[in-house]
């Protein structure tokens, strides 16, 4: 299936997706000094809290590699280099992911917890890098490009 579908369209999803992740990462750092401290309760909630994560996370992903990977293609001059760039990312971002969804929590809470706080730091400069350069109105012009399969 072909959808029509508008670059500020485009933004628009993606930035939301973003900020329903810097929502998800708030919630789960409020917990982690607890967590670090041994507290079984918080760290539960925490690991919960952070597995629905990751799973947005890589929902996220594909949707960025469906929606947003053929317009940055062919937006301009540098569109191979965005997409090379992205390509290089996410794969980067899935074996990461797919390392920290196999962590036992409860095992060494303080050693998770330093992982998930190095994984939101990770993820939050990734979001505002992807925002300032191929996110931004400028890089993603108001066009109207046809993106195959569903667009939501
Ligand atoms: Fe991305
Ligand atoms: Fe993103």
């Amino acid at each position: 299936m072909t959808t029509i579908i508008e670059n500020a369209k485009i933004r628009r999803i993606i930035l939301v997706e973003h900020e329903g992740l810097r929502i998800g990462l708030r919630s789960i750092e409020t917990l982690l000094d607890r967590v670090a401290t041994g507290d079984v309760d918080a760290t539960k909630n925490a690991h919960q809290q952070f597995q629905n994560l990751l799973t947005s996370f890589i929902r996220h992903i594909e949707h960025e590699e469906r929606i947003l990977r053929p317009v940055l293609e062919r937006i301009d001059a540098w569109g191979p280099a965005r997409v090379r760039s992205m390509d290089e990312e996410h794969s980067v971002q899935r074996a990461t992911v797919k390392r920290l969804a196999s962590l036992e929590a409860l095992g060494d809470p303080a050693e998770w917890a330093k992982e998930v706080r190095a994984f939101s730091s990770e993820l939050l400069t990734d979001m505002a890098g992807e925002e300032k350069t191929c996110l931004s109105p400028a890089v993603l012009r108001d066009d109207v490009v046809a993106v195959e399969g569903d667009s939501e």
